[in-house]
């Protein structure tokens, strides 16, 4: 059944959703706006107000001014915490509406949207509260009448660029370890999905986070996001999205010698062993690929099969995708909701021609199947190539290409030959197999009997052009501290 939105989830749907800029919404400077659709229906959600440079400057001069002189920085660590906790707080009482609008203006499932974004978002507010009162530096044995220690000082402020696939959850990614370390952030969503974060902006303003240390501008990433890059006073981009478009960042933060990380895109094997539990195998590597429509960076879209077993696997793969049930997110038996867009819709059918011309053998999916929405089948090839262009392209959609392998060497060189290397799931009852393949595959996350599962303690991120540098984890408060090395002579 169709979830009903919740009255306050109706309220804030009303009227332009605004900027948030030094502490207040307001409209952008040219009065220009954008709308939301719901990827389900083609249906209009709401009006965003569209930043463009003017909004940009002063974005970052509010949080410039909120880190150089405002009390965030200078604040007890205590205090800053108890406000991080009051956000994750403030969410868990708005779990509902924060979950409909995800589903409503991303159209992944309720189901998903309840179980895993909002929680682990809130996870991860929590997680980074509770560091912002312990990051310290150290005290250094040197040669001579000295005394060194270190200071980890938070880096200023942080450009964030997002993708639409896990707007919330991103965004807690990124403003986590920015607040804890007592950075100042500008935010810049999606334009397929600003509203979650402009919902968070609500709840953050009543946190009490002093003005400019949170500032939200939903708009294009040619303009809001190639400004930030550019921008002076921009200390640090932290960016999550296509492997070209890092590339550009990468390129144009150089001028300004900005700190940057980036979360890029993957290509990643999910391996099944001969000696695997396959009750639980199957669906695994399944929902390893399925899950968020296929749109993850980590989705394991290479499922390498051992050829003595690749046909009984395949089938019962083929079982498994056909009792995906795709529609409405909003709807609660649904598994499966629409891709973000027409335009990536089309991509995907798209590669799904180009796998078919290449040769591989098409076993289920690879059609449109409703006239309305963004929807593609669950998709699934068989005998393909890791040198074909599905297994070596990102395809951000529900397509397996099944790979078969003869042996561990074999296996290995094949599923390390891509560009990529952002995760990687094995299946097996072996242990020794099980820590050979960790050991051996190029990968920053390695996943044995499960696959996409996180926590904000865990680090994430990629190898190769899977991107720079690990988010989540204590591993992420370096990405926004610049340590100073303090000589006393005594
Ligand atoms: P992108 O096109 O790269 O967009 C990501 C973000 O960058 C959007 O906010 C976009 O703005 C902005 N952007 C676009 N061009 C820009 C530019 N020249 N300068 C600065 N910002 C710019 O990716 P996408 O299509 O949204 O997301 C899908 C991709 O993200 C996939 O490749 C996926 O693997 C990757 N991804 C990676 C991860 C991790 S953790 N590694 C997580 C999620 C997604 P607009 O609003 O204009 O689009």
């Amino acid at each position: 059944m169709t979830e009903q939105l919740s009255p306050r989830l109706q309220s804030f749907l009303k009227g332009v959703k605004k900027l948030y800029i030094n502490g207040q919404f307001v409209d952008s400077v040219s009065g220009k706006t954008f709308t939301s659709y719901n990827p389900a229906t083609g249906d209009e959600i709401a009006e965003v107000a569209e930043a463009g440079r003017e909004d940009v400057e002063k974005a970052v001069r509010a949080a410039r001014d909120a880190f150089d002189n405002g009390p965030w920085s200078t604040m007890g660590t205590a205090e800053r915490s108890r406000i991080i906790y009051k956000l994750a707080d403030l969410m868990e009482e708005h779990k509902l509406e924060l979950a409909q609008l995800e589903t409503l203006d991303n159209g992944k499932p309720i189901r998903e949207t309840m179980n895993a974004d909002v929680p682990l978002s809130i996870e991860h507010f929590r997680y980074y509260a509770g560091w912002a009162t312990k990051i310290v530096g150290q005290t250094i044995p040197v040669q001579g009448n000295f005394f060194n220690y270190t200071r980890h000082e938070p880096v200023g402020v942080i450009g964030s660029i997002i993708p639409w696939n896990f707007p919330l959850m991103m965004a807690a990614w990124k403003l986590g370890a920015s607040l804890a370390t007592g950075c100042t952030i500008v935010l810049k969503p999606a334009m397929n999905t600003p509203l979650s974060v402009l919902y968070l902006a609500e709840l953050a303003e009543k946190a009490g986070f002093p003005k400019g240390v949170i500032n939200i501008l939903p708009g294009s990433g040619r303009v809001v996001g190639q400004t930030l890059v550019e921008h002076p006073d921009v200390n640090k981009i932290a960016f999550t999205g296509s492997t070209p478009v890092g590339k550009s960042i990468m390129k144009s933060a150089a001028d300004t010698m900005k700190r940057v990380t980036l979360e890029l895109g993957g290509k990643s094997p999910n391996i099944i062993l001969p000696d695997a539990d396959l009750t639980k195998a199957i669906p695994g590597a399944l929902q390893g690929i399925m899950f968020n429509q296929g749109q993850v960076c980590s989705a394991g879209s290479r499922i390498f099969i051992q050829k003595n077993m690749y046909d009984n696997v395949l089938a019962e793969l083929e079982n498994h995708a056909k009792q995906i049930k795709q529609g409405n997110g909003l709807d609660k038996d649904i598994t499966m909701g629409p891709l973000i867009s027409a335009q990536q819709q089309q991509t995907v059918t798209n590669y799904i021609e180009k796998g078919i011309q290449e040769g591989a053998e098409l076993v289920t999916g690879g059609n449109i199947p409703f006239d309305k929405g963004y929807f593609v089948s669950p998709t699934i090839f068989a005998d393909v190539d890791n040198k074909m262009t599905i297994a070596q392209e990102e395809i951000f959609g529900p397509v397996v290409a099944a790979i078969p392998f003869d042996n561990m060497d074999d296996l290995i060189a094949k599923a390390n030959d891509s560009d990529f290397g952002l995760a990687a799931g094995i299946w097996t009852e072996n242990l020794r197999n099980a820590h050979y393949l960790a050991h051996n595959l190029k990968a920053g996350t390695v996943w044995i009997n499960t696959y996409t599962a996180f926590d904000a303690a865990a680090p994430f991120g990629g190898y190769k052009q899977s991107g720079i540098g690990r988010e989540m984890g204590s591993y992420a408060l370096d990405n926004y501290t610049e340590v100073k090395s303090v000589w006393v002579n005594m």
